[in-house]
């Protein structure tokens, strides 16, 4: 029997490279997926086979996840209950596609995850492996094992397999669209989250950072007129936006599982691109394609949070999304220091926005007749209304 574990290299996975292999009599191979998380992945292999990985495979999905992932957030500004820009949700997706590759490439039916019954993660990761594979057989150790974090510690120790020593108290998730963090002191929504939380977004520079984010048809292109790849943007702001600050989110969160969670994220270039992309968005669209945008908005990050990633409608949003997005181009300026973000300006080739019949000063102006004509045809329903019910 060959099982394929989607291997993260933290605690829990690598406890469960040992526990299958022991459980089930089994072949562990090991899959970690690159989706922008700075981890060592050479340590992490190492670390596979003194667990009793029989095999190691470390695929590199940074590009992809970027633009058919990460890019479609920015897009459909996918924020789930307006905060969260679905970082950890939209990874699982391609890491379960790429562990179902795997499996068909070693001929197994078996394929593993390290999630627990608590989570959105195991409902995402099994839906997406059932959509992969046939008759996927679906085994979660941490489903099934009666083990706390510390007796995961004790049977690393007995079984003599190094586990990461910087481990944190934390539970992390990371990748290039952000890092979500929860657990210990944090599952107490009422204090404060403490400074060690975090780690992409400790200010680093007290300077006014202002970029000029350029985009075509929705997604960003160049950075102050300097042309860069999906992963390279996400990267380049990560790293500049954060160490200004910026980038947190902080909320009580409702769980696909039925209850609500303490989540934490640091998401700076995830945030910085949605806020711009919006405000391109509303300079270029109708107010009725704008309302309808907000509605498929919404929509598309509960889809994506809720693990149903391939539900078709998904798929129908997203073409949508881009139907609309065809004429988001154009350039927005931000300005980030002091753990804030603001927008400057924007322009677009496609703003229907005209100075000459906005401004006070010049062109066009409505004539008396007009507006009157205007106001008293605009207004009826209302004041109709009210005369019929003055008693
Ligand atoms: N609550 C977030 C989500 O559902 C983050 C989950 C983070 N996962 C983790 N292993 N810490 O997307
Ligand atoms: C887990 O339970 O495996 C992580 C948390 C989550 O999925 O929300």
């Amino acid at each position: 029997m060959k099982i394929v574990l989607a291997y993260s290299g933290g605690l829990d996975t690598t406890v469960a490279i040992r526990w299958l292999k022991e459980t089930y009599h089994a072949d562990v191979i090991s899959v970690s997926v690159d989706v922008g998380q700075k981890d060592d992945f050479k340590k992490i292999e190492e670390r596979a086979y003194v667990a009793g990985a029989s095999k190691h495979y470390l695929i590199d999905a940074k590009e992809e996840f970027a633009e058919k992932f990460a890019f479609k957030d920015v897009k459909m500004n996918g924020l789930y209950e307006e905060v969260y820009p679905l970082a950890t949700a939209l990874a699982r997706p391609l890491i379960a596609e790429k562990v179902a590759q795997v499996a068909s490439a070693e001929g197994t039916d078996y394929v593993a995850h390290g999630s627990t019954s608590k989570g959105n993660d195991q409902v995402r990761f099994d839906l997406a492996l059932k959509t992969a594979l046939d008759n996927v057989k679906i085994i979660a150790p941490a489903r099934i094992w009666k083990m706390t974090r510390e007796d995961e510690i004790a049977f690393a120790k007995e079984k003599g397999i190094p586990i990461k020593t910087e481990s944190s108290k934390y539970s992390i998730d990371e990748n290039l669209w952000g890092r979500s963090i929860e657990g210990d002191i944090i599952s107490d929504p009422s204090i404060e989250v403490p400074e060690d939380a975090f780690e992409l977004t400790q200010v680093r520079k007290n300077d006014r950072l202002r970029l000029n984010i350029e985009f075509d048809r929705g997604v960003p292109v160049k950075i102050n007129g300097e042309k860069m790849n999906p992963s390279g943007i996400i990267s380049f702001l990560n790293d500049e936006i954060g160490a200004r600050g910026f980038g947190r989110v902080e909320h009580l969160e409702n769980r696909v599982v039925g209850f609500k969670s303490r989540e934490v994220y640091e998401a700076p270039a995830a945030l910085a691109l949605i806020a711009a992309h919006k405000d391109l968005e509303k300079t270029v669209l109708t107010p009725s394609e704008l309302r309808f945008k907000r509605e498929i908005d919404m929509l598309w990050s509960d889809l994506v949070y809720q693990g149903l990633w391939y539900e078709p409608l998904r798929e129908v949003l997203d073409k949508t999304g881009d139907e609309l997005n065809r004429w988001v181009s154009g350039e927005v300026k931000i300005e980030v220091d002091n753990k804030s973000l603001r927008i400057l300006g924007r322009s677009s080739p496609y703003s229907p926005y005209s100075e000459k019949i906005s401004s006070y000063n010049k062109g066009w102006y409505p004539t008396d007749e007009e507006a009157r004509g205007f106001i008293e045809i605009w207004g009826m329903h209302s004041l109709l209304a009210r005369k019929a019910r003055s008693e």
